[in-house]
């Protein structure tokens, strides 16, 4: 379960840094007069929630960088939103107040900024799976805003809904009424969020569609065959279809922003995922496009999702994956239990496919995302990067880690305690007081759950490894250490330290 929401974060975390640097070209503008986004906590949520028929919350937290970036831009949205018919309501909710936590988890909340699409006074929960910037977070609720499927009368109604940048699907029917057409009504509403839906008596309004007969559905999309016809009306089967035809062969992620809900569905499959990074500017990206085609063509339905990324729109992903621009051409693939495998500098476009194969077989050794070693390491307390923790957690020691973002504020209240903590214990050789960038270096996944900034660990001489949730003050800290700290296993006792430290072998 644990480790399950840890992965979560992680996914939401890297889609979102995936845009950053859309995001933060565009929130320039603040206006403070009035407040269009309601903030709601527990004491009047369910109150206001159960009297509308349609509200959009955002939970986030007060320390979340990306709810920073999305402040303005949803406050915007709901400015422009108030004056819709109906208006659209936007709400917040500080996910990190201790009254909301609850709410929350009711809510099943696993990254900030999480936003729900919350209809019928609450009876309806979707996830909101649109833009983050104000026009397209505007022109997404006006659509989830109307009714699941819009009927399509025209030629003009057509034109309206179809659009060659979306996943649309329209249901063709004889009549409106029947087991065909509330099945389609049934997976419109439930997946009203991921793709606009529409439907419609008359084949000849749709493009290329003269001479189908209904009931059918049609789905189209901005990639591959551009349409796919499906007769099966069992909603589940229904809801299959849809989920397997909208995700393009590969994925394309550059700076166009209509193909972010593409990147977004890429990181949300529990597939593993291949990715190419690419400079699209260069004359041999054509060659890298056609062979990462026909790979992901040899490989469908083997378990794996497959995008081509420009390094210009990539900085967010590099930096998560602790990339270089120096590497590319590259592949770096990220498997669901969040292991990575890396073929940099890739000379040339028949180098993919063998090592492809090499992956599949199981042959390629995983990459561990690290910053260097530091070449001093003489402070009070030790840097640890991933490349050392293993020494570290080996060591036979008792080691206190700390886990920190560089952004984090309360990391940064705790730096100078942790120094202090340190140097008390400075001429104890058998203490390590240790911290290491989370964000920067890749932690193991089975072993430590770090769900927010600052986490600490301790493991004792002995092995004994448990999570510290005790005070943040120098006294909490230094008497947990005393109290947990392994005597058992200093100097003359050296040998019962720790398994891996024996030198027998
Ligand atoms: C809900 O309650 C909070 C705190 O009590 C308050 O700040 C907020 O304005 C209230 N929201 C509404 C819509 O009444
Ligand atoms: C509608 O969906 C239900 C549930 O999947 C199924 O039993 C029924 O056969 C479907 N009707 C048609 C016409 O496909």
């Amino acid at each position: 379960m644990a480790s399950k929401a840890r992965v979560s974060i992680c996914l939401s975390f890297i889609v979102l840094s995936l845009f950053v640097s859309s995001l933060t070209l565009i929130s320039a503008s603040e206006e403070e007069a009035k407040e269009f986004v309601l903030t709601l906590d527990s004491t009047n949520f369910t109150e206001v929630v159960g009297k509308s028929s349609f509200i959009v919350v955002e939970f986030y937290a007060p320390w979340c960088g990306h709810c920073k970036n999305l402040a303005p831009e949803y406050e915007k949205a709901a400015a422009l939103l108030s004056s819709h018919d109906p208006p659209v309501i936007l709400a917040k909710v500080d996910a990190n107040e201790e009254i909301n936590k609850e709410l929350a988890s009711e809510y099943d909340i696993k990254g900030f900024p999480t936003l729900k699409l919350i209809r019928d006074g609450g009876k309806d929960v979707q996830e909101y799976k649109g833009p983050r910037e104000a026009e397209g977070i505007v022109e997404y609720l006006k659509s989830q805003a109307g009714p699941a499927s819009a009927e399509i009368k025209s030629v003009e109604d057509a034109g309206n809904l179809i659009d060659d940048k979306k996943i649309i699907v329209v249901g063709l029917f004889p009549e409106f009424s029947g087991e065909a057409y509330e099945n389609f009504s049934t997976v419109a509403k439930k997946l009203r969020s991921d793709y606009d839906f529409g439907h419609t008596l008359d084949a000849k309004l749709l493009p290329r569609g003269s001479a189908v007969s209904g009931p059918i559905i049609r789905l189209f999309k901005p990639f591959d065959e551009l349409f796919v016809d499906f007769e099966d009306f069992h909603v589940d089967t229904l809801e299959k279809f849809l989920e397997e035809a909208s995700v393009p062969l590969v994925t394309v992620f550059n700076k166009d922003p209509s193909n972010h809900p593409f990147v977004i569905k890429f990181f949300n499959t529990l597939n593993a995922k291949v990715m190419l990074f690419v400079n699209f500017d260069s004359d041999i990206s054509d060659s890298y496009k056609s062979t990462i085609h026909d790979a992901a063509q040899q490989y469908k339905g083997k378990g794996v999702s497959f995008l081509i990324g420009d390094v210009e729109a990539s900085q967010g992903a590099f930096q998560y994956f602790g990339l270089k621009e120096d590497m590319v051409p590259l592949i770096i693939i990220q498997t669901n239990d969040n292991q990575k495998y890396l073929k940099p500098n890739i000379e040339h476009p028949d180098h993919i496919a063998p090592w492809l194969k090499e992956y599949m077989d199981g042959n390629v050794k995983p990459y561990k995302k690290s910053e260097p070693i530091p070449e001093v390491n003489n402070e009070p307390v030790k840097i640890i990067v991933a490349d050392t923790l293993e020494d570290l957690l080996n060591s036979g020691k008792n080691v206190l880690l700390e886990f920190y973002a560089p952004w984090c504020g309360h990391c940064k209240n705790l730096a100078p305690i942790l120094d202090e903590v340190a140097v008390f214990f400075q001429n104890d050789p058998d203490v390590v007081i240790a911290k290491i960038d989370a964000t920067a270096n890749d932690l193991p996944a089975d072993t430590f759950d770090v769900k927010g900034y600052p986490t600490m660990y301790f493991k004792s001489s002995s092995g004994e490894l448990k999570q510290y949730d005790g005070g943040r003050t120098k006294e909490d800290i230094i008497e947990f250490l005393q109290q947990n700290q392994d005597k058992s296993a200093q100097k003359e006792e050296k040998p019962t330290k720790d398994e891996s430290t024996k030198d027998e072998l």
